[in-house]
């Protein structure tokens, strides 16, 4: 499964640096990508294939806490990738989950995005890549059930209490990662086999399974989906 993954991306990567000289990728955390980063940055014959410096680096969602938190999804990215490989730090966008306001993380984020895009008002980013996961509840970024962030339809970032976590989860919303050019979930494992079936095969309920809202009007999107996953489809 990572190894599907790290191809694409490095497809990608290079089609993004080829036509303009970058490659805007937003990361997903959890457990999931984990392997995929690892093997970016550990099989040197991937990683020797990407044009580090030209790649641009931000995050579909972060914790609300700060970025040596175990629970970090920056750490993992760090631990896994960002430290292993020549990225240039000014271009890696972090999430400041550390602020005890989890609304000033999310709307300086939201500011970095326009500054970075040169968005208008009332444009969305576009990145090259998003990578996303998606919970045994079918959540994707942080796009939870029932949680605020999914009727978001103006701001970039939000930051969505999530009253399971009893916290907060910075995250970007429903426009922004419907504006991607190219989506890739990464989905593995036996608990995700029934939701996953509700995603891709149930009816139409984006409240309950928030990954079902996600369909970029001009952009492609890919599962891959190892077997346990995928053993209901
Ligand atoms: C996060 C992720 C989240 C993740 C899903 C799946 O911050 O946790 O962005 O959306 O992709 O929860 O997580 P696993 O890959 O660990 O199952």
């Amino acid at each position: 499964l990572s190894r599907a993954a790290a191809t694409e991306f490095v497809r990608q990567a290079q089609e993004a640096v080829q036509a303009k000289g970058a490659f805007t990728v937003a990361l997903s955390g959890g457990s999931t990508p984990k392997n995929l980063y690892a093997l970016l940055a550990d099989d040197s014959a991937l990683r020797a294939t990407i044009p580090w410096d030209k790649v641009h680096f931000f995050w579909g969602d972060e914790r609300h806490v700060p970025p040596d938190h175990p629970d970090s999804n920056y750490r993992m990215a760090h631990e896994a990738l960002l430290s292993k490989v020549p990225a240039l730090p000014a271009n890696v966008y972090r999430i400041k989950g550390e602020y005890p306001e989890a609304s000033h993380a999310a709307d300086e984020y939201d500011q970095t995005l326009r500054k970075f895009f040169g968005l208008a008002a009332g444009r969305f980013p576009r990145f090259d890549l998003l990578l996303l996961g998606m919970g045994p509840d079918g959540h994707t970024a942080s796009l939870f059930p029932g949680t605020a962030a999914l009727h978001e339809s103006a701001r970039l970032v939000v930051a969505n209490w999530v009253e399971k976590f009893h916290s907060h989860r910075i995250t970007l919303t429903p426009p922004v990662l419907n504006n991607a050019a190219s989506i890739i979930f990464l989905v593995s494992g036996e608990e995700k086999a029934d939701p996953l079936r509700s995603v891709l095969q149930g009816e139409e309920q984006p409240e309950r399974f928030p990954s079902q809202s996600i369909s970029p009007a001009q952009g492609t999107v890919l599962w891959l989906v190892d077997r346990p996953a995928a053993r209901l489809l």
